[in-house]
């Protein structure tokens, strides 16, 4: 029987997750169908019953039902529980396990784009859902120290206070003044705004206004933004010589993550690559 397996979301036909997964699924012979569901905003309860009863074995979820959709789950794991967000669901025995595979998914890119993980110290920009899973995934793989950076101050320090007792690393926060110093003492920096989004009319002056030149030579720059593949944060990093990684990497390993999950096979990365490329 042909395997189904999907993303719930509203909106949901701009996702470039079906593309990405039928490509993968074609490359490996597999019986196997991933189609975008449209759920309304306050049904992906009925959407897990439904899911439940026509045994479909796994969904991505997208905005707005990752956080809504836990309540309706089994199991969830502690990355997913850490962040407060859902992006992978599968369906098990008949239980629905709940996981999060942003936060793997960036750990897995950073580590392909050899950028040092363990042991740096780190630096997030912005203080939303993207930034939540940055800092999980870095401090669950070893990094030193997180300082998140927000131009609301207030959200950055709420989202240090909320994950601070749970992470094993030491968290801090500021607002966007006086980042010189921050930006010196970091290895690893992580853009998780929507500042640098295609179309952004703040995406330049938001480049410009960070202090590119302190960081070391040896840190890596990655932007989480994926459109376009090179920010004009990347842009400025890569002129500077540093190492950069592109968010791109971030959305294919989440998605090679919930692959395994739900195939129990090694995801063809290179084939996902391609899709999402052309
Ligand atoms: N590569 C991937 O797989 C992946 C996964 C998830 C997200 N993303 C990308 O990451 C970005 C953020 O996603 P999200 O879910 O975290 O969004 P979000 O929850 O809406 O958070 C956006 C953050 O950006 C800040 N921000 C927006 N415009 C800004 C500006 N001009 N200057 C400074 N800060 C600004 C917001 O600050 P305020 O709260 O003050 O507005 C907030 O902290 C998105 O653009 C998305 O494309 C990529």
């Amino acid at each position: 029987m042909t395997t189904v397996l999907g993303i719930f979301g509203d909106p949901v036909k701009h996702s470039k997750s079906p593309r990405m997964w039928n490509a993968a699924i074609e490359h490996l012979g597999l019986d196997a169908r991933y189609l975008p569901f449209h759920v309304r905003r306050g049904t992906v309860g009925d959407a897990l019953v439904g899911m439940r009863a026509l045994g479909i074995r796994g969904v991505n979820v997208t905005l707005p039902h990752k956080e809504d959709v836990i309540p309706h789950l089994d199991v969830v794991d502690d990355a997913a529980r850490s962040i407060g967000a859902v992006n992978t669901v599968r369906l098990e025995d008949g239980r629905l396990e709940g996981f999060n595979t942003d936060a793997p998914g960036l750990v897995r890119s950073l580590l392909e784009g050899h950028a040092k993980v363990r042991g740096a110290s780190v630096l997030v920009l912005g203080a939303g859902g993207a930034a939540r899973a940055a800092i999980v995934g870095v401090a669950q793989e070893g990094a030193a120290r997180v300082h998140v950076a927000a131009r609301r101050p207030e959200a950055a320090a709420a989202l240090v206070a909320d994950l601070g007792g749970a992470l094993p690393c030491p968290l801090t926060a500021s607002g966007f003044d006086d980042l010189e110093g921050a930006f010196e003492a970091t290895e690893l920096l992580v853009q998780a705004t929507s500042a640098t989004l295609d179309g952004s009319p703040h995406a330049q002056a938001f480049a410009d206004s960070l202090p590119m030149g302190r960081l070391p030579a040896h840190a890596t720059v990655t932007d989480l933004v994926y459109a376009p593949l090179e920010t004009t944060v990347l842009r400025a990093a890569r002129e500077r010589g540093l190492r950069t990684v592109d968010g791109l990497g971030m959305l294919i390993h989440q998605g090679a993550i919930a692959f395994e999950l739900f195939l129990g096979l090694p995801a063809p990365v290179d084939v996902m690559r391609k899709a999402l490329a052309g």
